[in-house]
């Protein structure tokens, strides 16, 4: 049997120990005390990403932002969480995702590592610490990674921060691109219309993905253009392409969490497909513990000491 030894004086006697096992102890005893042994998990990394590209496995990536679904997430055994900065929008209430910030960026980040043993977590570097060059872009990437634990940063855009991902690379940080509705750019679209329709835009954005991949990053996500579009950039490039709202011919799959589950029911595009209605069940829950309380139900005898 697997042993972990506590010696049951000075500070480690301050160690809680089972009552059974306390009664018969004195303070200079020295006791093997069985340890449940942690299963072997093998962890979601860049390779394995790539690797499930080659095979044909599609991936699965959904957000998170906290500890408490990190590790729901990651124990249904989710591929890849992503620490998106849709928090400003589900976890702040924002009506963009322009005002998080790094600092509230990392604190998501450290409450998800906190809870994962198996998937890769990608963290979003927030609006306004990359644009404005790629030494900030390095400097932001290099906190994230430091402060969080996180594995990786994902970047909106394509050409135009090729500079900062090609720098942010050369400290060994893997980047995930972005193409396609880039939210962190709404106010110079005006929209959350679909991307790319136009034929210019299209060659634009397939130009932009080569652009990435040959920039050194790992995946690519695209978010609402047409699925024709999407599965022609999944096959002229190597790595794994991840689509939300840009159909089924790509990669891999990745939708916020909130959304997934239904705790927002405001949000209702084509592309989301609710596995439940969180909203509905938890405003019952919650009526039902309120009118427990107003009558006198809860707590009864066997819920009190
Ligand atoms: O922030 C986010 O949740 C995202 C996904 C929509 C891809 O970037």
């Amino acid at each position: 049997m697997e042993g972990r030894i506590l010696h049951l004086n000075g500070y480690n006697s301050k160690k809680r120990i089972p009552k059974t096992i306390c009664s018969f102890v004195n303070h200079s005893t020295i006791i093997k005390m069985p340890v449940q042994k942690k299963k072997e998990v093998k962890k979601v990394t860049t390779n394995v990403l790539h690797e499930m590209k080659v095979s044909g496995e599609k991936i699965s990536m959904l957000t998170a932002y906290d500890y408490t679904m990190a590790k729901i997430v990651d124990h249904a055994g989710i591929d890849v969480i992503l620490v998106g900065d849709s928090a400003s929008n589900v976890m702040a209430g924002h009506e963009t995702t322009l005002p998080i910030t790094l600092d509230q960026m990392i604190y998501h980040a450290s409450s998800v590592v906190r809870a994962v043993d198996r998937a890769l977590i990608v963290v979003d570097l927030p609006f306004g610490s990359y644009q404005g060059n790629s030494k900030e872009a390095l400097n932001s990437a290099i906190k994230i990674m430091k402060e969080s634990g996180a594995h990786a940063v994902k970047l909106e855009g394509g050409r135009e921060i090729k500079e900062s991902i090609e720098r942010i690379l050369t400290a060994g940080i893997p980047v995930m691109g972005h193409l396609g509705l880039t939210p962190q750019s709404i106010y110079k679209f005006g929209t959350y219309n679909v991307r790319a329709k136009e034929e210019d835009e299209a060659l634009r954005l397939l130009e932009d993905a080569k652009i990435l991949e040959k920039a050194g990053c790992f995946a690519l996500v695209l978010e609402k253009i047409p699925a024709k579009l999407a599965e022609k950039v999944a096959k002229e490039i190597a790595i794994p392409v991840i689509g939300i709202g840009a159909g089924g011919g790509v990669d891999g799959q990745v939708l916020v969490f909130h959304d997934m589950v239904g705790l927002n029911n405001e949000f209702n595009p084509r592309f989301l497909r609710r596995y439940l209605n969180l909203f509905e069940e938890i405003t019952g829950a919650v009526g039902n513990y309120i009118k427990d309380v107003k009558s006198k139900d809860f707590p009864n005898a066997n819920e009190q000491y």
